[in-house]
């Protein structure tokens, strides 16, 4: 192994009740006035009404609290305007992945005037470091909050913007804040974390570091999320799929993701299903087209899942891997197939050819993928079998 390097959020603070400190969070980083993005349902919930009343105890604040989820360019132009609206020294993003992505461009458009969202996109086109931003997260999935990335829905496709100004200065993690989610977004949420643990893991773009991260969240993952789900008022559950999530993100947030997040994009963004869906359902495919090159991996993951693979054979202990992962969505009641998804069976081709061009995902999977292998890939997506 050569040389490496990971980078992270600057800081986190975590454990019920952190919401409370924001405001000496916001004095911290110097700021004076701030602007709150967010959506609809974290203002119905209650969440926002918290956040903004501690925050006005230290700085002046507006609130955006339009964001749509899977944004698209117009959509994130939207947020970038209301960033330059006024001179805010600090955004705050609370919600879910989709909201403290538009943080992160409310923050990159108030420190860049001259730069319109499209300009932003790809990597490091950010000119100016981005203001600062403390990132509230109130799913346990994305990850959003500890990675360099925001995904912006362009001409139907999903694009990224990779950039270390995305970086958050703050994430508060606070265990109640995730409480409010439903049981069924808890469930795929919480399989979106697992496969960019399980994808960052495989990607051959990890090291040491970001292995770190991935075993932990796939440990916790497994130990926690089916109680998170079943039972959602449980905090200690609900706080360890916080850190697994956020774990998550920092793995995929170094390593990246693979074929799994390739393939979820490509349907995903065509019949409109909610990303932690999609690539939850890819997920224990894409581990077994993998398994003949990375056996040894994934009988780590078998291991930290709780299985007992001493006596069985190196393929047999990844088998299992692959089927606590499928069993696993099948207790959270999420679809294992894209025909239960109404996908059209004449599709598969098209999808295939449209997953073969996201290059950097397929650039770092472990096993090389030609058009026949991605045409294969979707039909047993397809089929289940
Ligand atoms: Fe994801």
């Amino acid at each position: 192994m050569g040389t490496y390097a990971v980078q992270l959020p600057k800081r986190v603070v975590f454990g019920d009740g952190v919401e409370e400190k924001i405001g000496a969070e916001a004095k911290g980083l110097g700021a004076k006035k701030a602007l709150i993005v967010t959506d609809a349902t974290i203002e119905k919930a209650g969440l926002l009404e918290k956040v903004e009343k501690t925050l006005k105890e230290a700085v002046e604040v507006n609130v955006f609290d339009i964001v749509e989820s899977e944004p698209t360019l117009a959509a994130a132009e939207t947020v970038a305007g209301a960033a330059r609206a006024a001179k805010y020294d600090l955004i705050v993003g609370v919600g879910g992945g989709s909201v403290m992505d538009m943080a992160k461009v409310a923050s990159a458009a108030a420190s860049n005037p001259g730069q319109g969202v499209s300009e932003f996109m790809g990597a490091n086109k950010i000119a100016n470091p981005s203001v600062p931003k403390i990132l509230v997260p109130t799913t346990a999935g994305t990850g959003a909050e500890a990675t360099p990335f925001t995904l912006i829905i362009v001409e139907g496709k999903k694009k990224a913007i990779a950039s270390p100004y995305n970086l958050a200065d703050v994430v508060l993690i606070s265990p109640s804040f995730t409480a409010t989610m439903p049981a069924k977004v808890t469930a795929s949420t919480g399989m979106d974390a697992l496969s960019h643990a399980i994808e960052a893991f495989l990607s051959t773009g990890s090291n040491p570091l970001t292995d770190s991260f991935a075993l932990e969240a796939i440990r916790k993952i497994a130990d926690n999320l089916e109680v998170a789900f079943s039972h959602g008022d449980n905090l200690d559950a609900r706080l360890k799929m916080s850190l697994a999530a956020m774990l998550g993100g920092m793995a995929f947030g170094n390593a990246g993701v693979i074929v799994g997040h390739a393939a979820a994009h490509t349907f995903g963004a065509k019949y409109k299903i909610p990303h932690g869906v999609a690539a939850a359902l890819a997920l224990p495919y894409i581990m077994e087209y993998n398994a003949p090159v990375a056996r040894d991996k994934l009988v780590k993951v078998a291991r930290e899942m709780g299985e007992d693979v001493s006596k069985l054979t190196e393929e047999e202990a990844a088998s299992r891997a692959v089927a606590r992962v499928r069993g696993l969505l099948e207790k959270l009641e999420l679809p294992t197939r894209l025909a239960d998804l109404d996908v059209p069976e004449e599709d598969l081709q098209e999808l295939a050819e449209a997953m073969s061009k996201e290059k950097g995902y397929l650039a770092r999977n472990p096993r090389k993928i030609e058009h026949e292998d991605a045409v294969k890939i979707f039909e047993r997506l397809w089929s289940g079998e």
